[in-house]
């Protein structure tokens, strides 16, 4: 167990150029090194972590805490989209259209394992924006028909569903619901309350991007199913952070991007739509008609890079590396250590996420109570280059902290220390 660690710390002295270059042969040599280790257990081995940390090029001079918004891809992942870059820019036609864009068809196959459907069900999308509003824009709604979402919903979907409204005369009913959730049934209630005979569609999170807050889709999914009604999950900072498949879900229609938690590069996503609805949802862009039943018909959007998606490949062999059940409790374990020690600290530490693991992640929102969270969010930055991510809602407002897997548990305690003394001192 020891002689691949003893290597690898004799090894940094070499540099780390040729140290980062065999980053997935690292991560997966660090996995065959842990035996049996359970992932709850393996969530604070240093030594471990260790070794993934140093597959990214992270720069230390400042502490990134927002990977929520968008996330640096290892090493290895980034250097195989500009190999990709380089090769298609010798020439275009040949290389990229030719050579490149078919291998998509790898990586609609990777995909689809890893979420648990067939390939055919997958359109691989440039992020959850495109995805979801797809769906949005997709569905054929009369005027009058109605569609439940929540006012913790992505904020461009809700611009996607206003404008159908102003569009075409559908109605849209924002629900609001109090955070942390007081319990998954509170949830479950509000959204059958709004129920109507016009209710045509559901459009959810499944972890609000507000607050990290997981919520009970898997049950929303089974009620618009009794009731014949179309649910859209918007798994944006679910996907490849949770352990679950779309079975666990039973959903019909699923979005997300990639540049979050599969540390895919920028302008990844994709969109599962579960076969025998495809052909009820138009694409957003026109497609031919003989691709009606084809999940293809969602990928017509002109022309585009083939390295950024093909790169996906190489993100999700890095992912599987290291296992999804060790991933999201790593996440969660970064997340209680900061978020535990201001809770410990003082009473004007206000958590707006839940710590129970069901229905939490990596993401948490925190409040200084008196201390406005644009001037917390400048003070971080501007003296202890700490990224956070402001957030306010009508009901709640705080930085929202997402670390991944490459943040030191020593960048956490810098933040620890940096919110105990605004506490203390004002910013
Ligand atoms: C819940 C949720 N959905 C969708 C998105 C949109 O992601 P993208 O900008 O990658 O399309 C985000 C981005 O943070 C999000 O948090």
């Amino acid at each position: 167990m020891t002689s691949r660690r003893a290597f690898l710390a004799g090894a940094s002295a070499l540099g780390a150029v040729a140290f980062r270059a065999d980053a997935l042969d690292r991560a997966a040599g660090a996995a065959e090194d842990l035996g049996d280790a359970r992932p709850c257990d393996l969530a604070a081995d240093e030594d471990y972590w260790g070794e993934i940390q140093r597959c990214f090029d992270a720069d230390r001079t400042v502490v990134n805490l927002n990977n929520g918004g968008v996330s640096p891809t290892p090493t290895h992942v980034l250097e195989a989209m500009i190999r990709d870059l380089r090769f298609t820019n010798e020439s275009p036609v040949q290389h990229m259209w030719r050579v490149l864009e078919p291998r998509v068809e790898s990586v609609r196959r990777d995909l689809a394992r890893e979420f648990g459907c067939d390939p055919e069900e997958i359109a691989v999308t440039r992020n959850a924006s495109e995805a979801m509003e797809t769906l949005i824009f997709g569905i054929d709604l009369k005027p009058g028909d109605e569609a439940i979402i929540t006012d913790q919903n992505y904020p461009r979907m809700q611009t996607s569903w206003a404008q159908r409204a102003r569009r075409d005369g559908i109605v849209v009913k924002k629900l609001a619901f109090p955070v942390p959730l007081t319990s998954p049934d509170d949830f479950l209630g509000r959204i059958e309350a709004a129920i109507t005979p016009r209710t045509r569609v559901i459009e959810i999170p499944q972890v609000t991007n507000l607050t990290g807050q997981v919520l009970p889709v898997r049950e929303v999914v089974a009620l618009g199913k009794s009731r014949g009604i179309e649910v859209f999950v918007d798994g944006a900072h679910a996907f490849a952070q949770l352990p679950f498949r779309r079975d666990d879900l039973d959903c019909d229609y699923f979005g997300t991007s990639l540049h979050k938690w599969l540390l895919a590069p920028i302008g990844t996503g994709f969109l599962y739509i579960r076969k025998a609805k495809q052909k009820s949802i138009w694409p957003l862009m026109g497609a031919d008609p003989e691709l009606d039943e084809d999940v293809r018909k969602y990928e017509q959007i002109g022309t585009h890079p083939a390295a950024n998606h093909n790169a996906v490949s190489a993100a999700i062999a890095f992912h599987r590396a290291i296992g999804v059940e060790r991933k999201s409790a790593r996440l969660r374990h970064l997340r209680d250590r900061w978020a535990r020690a201001l809770l410990d600290a003082s009473p004007k530490f206000k958590l707006w996420t839940p710590l129970d693991p069901d229905w939490s992640c990596g993401i948490a929102l925190v409040q200084i109570e008196g201390i406005d969270c644009g001037k917390l969010f400048g003070h971080l930055w501007d003296k202890h280059r700490i990224v956070t991510s402001p957030t306010k809602h009508a009901q709640f407002e705080g930085v929202r902290i997402s670390a991944n897997v490459y943040t030191t548990p020593q960048e956490l305690d810098l933040f620890v220390d940096a919110m105990k003394n605004a506490a203390a001192n004002g910013v």
